[in-house]
């Protein structure tokens, strides 16, 4: 029996799986609803012959995907895919989304910018009317990060936001340590004004990789609930 929350992540997961088709190259998100996802694209390999090539965007996805007999292929192999099915830590009525709890973000907008389209899956909890409740992930590289961190602070201080403390997330009592080598700045916003000019902004300073908010990147929210019900926005 699953809890109401495995439940919603289940059933969204599942509905999603209607838009994919024999032959597909997809993009294969990260996190605890994207796994759903990947458990039911394997059982659909398995029990019902499906045929597609899926590009992971983390170390884990990939290891998840291979043990449940998914084609497992590179970006570059892949070149350009139909479909990118992944979870968000949060969306608002737009479909812009903040994405990197999990700490997979820099693969994950490659993959997912690399894609005809793009379908977030995620239960109630993550739609928000305004981004920024959820801690915006940034990946600096670890050369000079402190410095970096300062810059951070300093550009969204002057932004349309409402906090500006910054942490550097941590594994332990060691910096986390991305699929890249990299660390991640968690941004505690609270509100995001302009998501737009936030994500623009912060790519600019020397040091940052790359932000977690995916900005006219998703197309499609299927939103499952604990009852089991799901709703397709787009
Ligand atoms: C991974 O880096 C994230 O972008 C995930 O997609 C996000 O954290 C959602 O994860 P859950 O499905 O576990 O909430």
């Amino acid at each position: 029996q699953l809890s109401p929350i495995d439940t919603a992540k289940f059933v969204a997961a599942k509905r999603a799986c209607d838009f994919v088709e024999n032959g597909m190259r997809v993009g294969l998100g990260t996190g605890s609803t994207a796994a759903w996802l990947v458990r039911c694209l394997g059982e659909m390999v398995e029990k019902d012959g499906l045929r597609i090539k899926g590009v992971p965007t983390s170390t884990r996805t990939a290891e998840l995907a291979r043990s449940v007999g998914i084609d497992v292929i590179a970006l570059d192999e892949a070149k350009w895919l139909d479909l990118t099915i992944d979870g968000a830590d949060e969306f608002d009525n737009e479909l812009n989304l903040i994405k990197g709890g999990g700490g997979a973000l820099l693969q994950e907008k490659i993959v997912a910018t690399a894609s005809d389209r793009m379908i977030v899956i995620a239960d109630k909890s993550k739609h928000v009317e305004t981004l920024g409740a959820f801690p915006l992930p940034v990946e600096v590289i670890p050369f000079g990060w402190q410095t970096t961190k300062a810059l951070v602070e300093e550009t969204v201080s002057a932004l349309d936001v409402l906090g500006d403390q910054v942490s550097l997330r941590m594994d332990g009592a060691r910096p986390y340590v991305t699929d890249e080598g990299n660390h991640i700045l968690d941004l505690h916003l609270n509100r995001i004004g302009n998501a737009r000019q936030l994500a623009l902004v912060i790519n600019q300073i020397p040091g940052v990789v790359e932000n977690g908010l995916f900005i006219d990147i998703c197309d499609v929210v299927v939103l499952g609930h604990g009852d089991g019900r799901v709703e397709v926005r787009d």
